[in-house]
């Protein structure tokens, strides 16, 4: 039986995060420099984004560039953010044509002007949208967004506006740039690498964690069938013993 057909539809995951990892290592194999591999890694983001949508997953997050990757050289920085900017304008189309919604978490007013005006641009676009939102986490850490949301709510506590003691998960979710959408399911990292690196760390909590020796360019739909597959095959018990589940 092919894999997609294994897939149970009733139990999808709503929402897929990915860390994509290890365009760098593709590239050196391929005796290349850095940014051949960025620039396939731009096949596996349409392959993964289609197959998802094609499944019925509502959500899917893509960890493009952390608050950490402005450390890297200069000319690979300024040829990722070429890369977004020239691949976002490429791929409007189909997102328009795929009924895909567009969104960023992230302090993306730092990222140099083209890059944010293109990208709000294609939020702006693509914001009725209803069968999948397609989340980059860009300029993004966990960390940051956690701090963001410490510092949000005791400027309104502050203010009057937020009793302290009712600060409970609900009212501290409201002040995360993911508010709006239901934590990961399923966190997907490519290239052998076992870490979080700073993505989501407050929506994993109960994320089921899927790491996969495979370059990220060399990610196509199949790998992400198996990702979902071996996801449905886990219990997933929320601190509860397996006997309560059943
Ligand atoms: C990690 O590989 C990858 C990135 C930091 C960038 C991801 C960007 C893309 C796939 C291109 C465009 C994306 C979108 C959403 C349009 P690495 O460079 O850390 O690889 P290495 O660990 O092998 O060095």
């Amino acid at each position: 039986m092919d894999l997609k057909a294994q897939i149970n539809l009733e139990k999808l995951p709503q929402h897929i995060a990915v860390i994509m990892d290890g365009n760098g290592r593709w590239a050196k194999q391929h005796g290349k420099i850095r940014i051949f591999g960025h620039r396939n890694g731009v096949k596996a983001v349409r392959e993964t984004t289609e197959a998802a949508a094609e499944l019925g997953v509502k959500y899917l997050t893509l960890y493009a560039f952390s608050t950490e990757n402005w450390a890297r050289p200069a000319s690979e920085v300024n040829a990722l953010m070429t890369l977004l900017v020239g691949t976002i304008r490429k791929e409007l189309k189909t997102l328009m044509d795929n009924n895909i919604r567009l969104k960023a978490i992230g302090d993306i007013s730092k990222l140099p002007s083209k890059c944010f005006k293109e990208l709000n641009e294609a939020i702006e676009i693509t914001k009725n949208n209803q069968r999948m939102t397609l989340v980059l986490a860009l300029n993004y850490s966990a960390r940051w967004e956690i701090l963001e949301a410490a510092k949000t709510l005791a400027a309104k506590a502050k203010d009057g506006e937020v009793d302290p003691e009712k600060i409970d998960v609900d009212v501290f979710e409201s002040a995360l740039s993911t508010k709006d959408y239901p934590d990961p399911e399923l966190l997907i990292r490519t290239s052998g690498e076992t870490r979080i690196s700073n993505f989501l760390l407050w929506q994993i909590a109960y994320a089921e964690l899927y790491f996969t020796p495979l370059l990220w360019p060399d990610f196509r739909k199949e790998h992400l069938y198996k990702a979902i597959i071996d996801f449905q095959n886990r219990e997933r018990r929320f601190g509860k013993t397996s006997e309560q589940l059943t």
